[in-house]
């Protein structure tokens, strides 16, 4: 059978990457794009593909049963690689009920479509992205494993924790095809310019205060967007039914730490006065619940998937702002919200 799969929340940061690769990757498969453009859906990281013959977008919110039937039914979908979801923790700490609508409620009505309209579950996977997130908080040594339990302690992790339960429910109780992938922080092109790096590269550019949380002693473990599209794409086809898989790039690096390396690079790219972007950072209020440390050992996906990340974190930082200097554009649109409007001006004839 001709593969047709239904991507959600290819419209967001890493869904678009993951849209591009197998659309350009795979002519054969049918790629169905399924986002209701929330403020972090953007059409325009999809330009290069949007003509593919092989690329359909379908704009339906998960919550909304009847539309995910009808573009199983038009599209014959036989496979899901799910993404959508509300994704900053921030947001979730203002409003923890939209984190509980879309990637708890979501996340199940598109289980009870699939569970549905697929008859022989041999035939199907369904795949969820998780995070990191959901292991809760580390102190100064260990890291993630695939085994470690959960204890999400944000509106965000405890969401994402949720629907990571659903679909382990849904393999257990009716035997429908499942795998889970817990993936580390992402960073690259095209991400929504709330989340620290992308906020940086902005605020270093216009001059404005760059905003640390607390003492910036945080940690973070770093992964190239591309890189994660990557193991999604070999999780996909050779990752086992039931199972769950860490993505991480072994890369810990602490908030600060991060911050000054931009300014650095930042300094030398603008040709700026070496340490001038410095004078920028601020130390703000702590985010409430502030997790200290995040570090996945994502080695079951390299020994047994045979995947490890191409880009070393230096070069994938130079790359990173390379992008955001190239692509004024795309920046100015999302601070003006113009990009929103994209959908109308382009798809809407469709
Ligand atoms: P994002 O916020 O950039 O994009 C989310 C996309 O989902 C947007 O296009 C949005 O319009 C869409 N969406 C949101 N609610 C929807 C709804 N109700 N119906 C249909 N579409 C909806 O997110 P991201 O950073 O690209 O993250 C994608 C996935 O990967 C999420 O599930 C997230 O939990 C997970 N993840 C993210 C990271 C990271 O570092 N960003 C790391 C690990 C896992
Ligand atoms: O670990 C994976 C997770 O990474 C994903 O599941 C989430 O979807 C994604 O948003 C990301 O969560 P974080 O909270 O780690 O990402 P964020 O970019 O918001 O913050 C990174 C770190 O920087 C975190 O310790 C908080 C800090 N921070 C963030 C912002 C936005 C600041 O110090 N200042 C800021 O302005």
């Amino acid at each position: 059978m001709k593969k047709s799969i239904l991507i959600t929340g290819g419209a967001g940061f890493i869904g678009s990457h993951v849209v591009k690769l197998f659309v350009k990757k795979y002519p054969d498969y049918r790629i169905v794009n399924l986002d209701c453009l929330t403020y972090a859906g953007n059409l325009e990281n999809l330009k290069e593909i949007e003509g593919a013959q092989n690329y359909y977008f379908e704009r339906v919110n998960i919550l909304d049963e009847t539309g995910l039937t009808e573009v199983f039914e038009k599209h014959g979908i036989s496979d899901v690689i799910h993404l959508a979801a509300e994704s900053h923790v921030d947001r979730s700490i203002t409003d923890p009920l939209a984190f509980v609508k879309t990637n708890v409620i979501g996340t199940v009505n598109l289980l009870n479509t699939a569970k549905t309209f697929w008859k022989n579950y041999e035939e199907h996977l369904f795949y969820h992205i998780s995070t990191d997130e959901v292991y809760g908080s580390l102190d100064e040594g260990g890291f993630f494993l695939e085994t470690t339990p959960y204890d999400p302690q944000s509106p965000y992790s405890a969401s994402k924790a949720s629907s990571d339960h659903f679909v382990r429910a849904y393999s257990n109780t009716y035997k429908l095809k499942t795998v889970i992938s817990n993936c580390s922080n992402n960073y690259g092109p095209n991400q929504f310019p709330e989340k620290l790096i992308p906020l940086c590269i902005h605020n270093i550019k216009t001059n404005k205060p760059l905003p640390v949380y607390g003492k910036g002693e945080n940690i973070r473990d770093w992964l190239y967007v591309v890189d994660h599209a990557r193991a999604i794409d070999v999780v996909f086809h050779q990752g086992k039914s039931g199972e769950t898989y860490n993505i991480g790039g072994f890369n810990e690096w602490k908030n600060i730490d991060i911050v000054r390396l931009l300014c650095q690079k930042m300094d030398e790219k603008l040709s700026r006065e070496k340490g001038s972007s410095e004078k920028l950072i601020t130390f703000v209020k702590d985010r409430a619940g502030h997790d200290l440390r995040y570090a996945i050992d994502a080695s079951k996906i390299q020994k047994e998937l045979g995947w490890e990340p191409n880009l070393q974190f230096e070069e994938g930082i130079s790359k990173t702002i390379d992008w955001y200097l190239e692509n004024e554009d795309w920046l100015n649109n999302v601070t003006s919200g113009a990009y929103q409007q994209y959908y109308a001006e382009h798809y809407s004839n469709r």
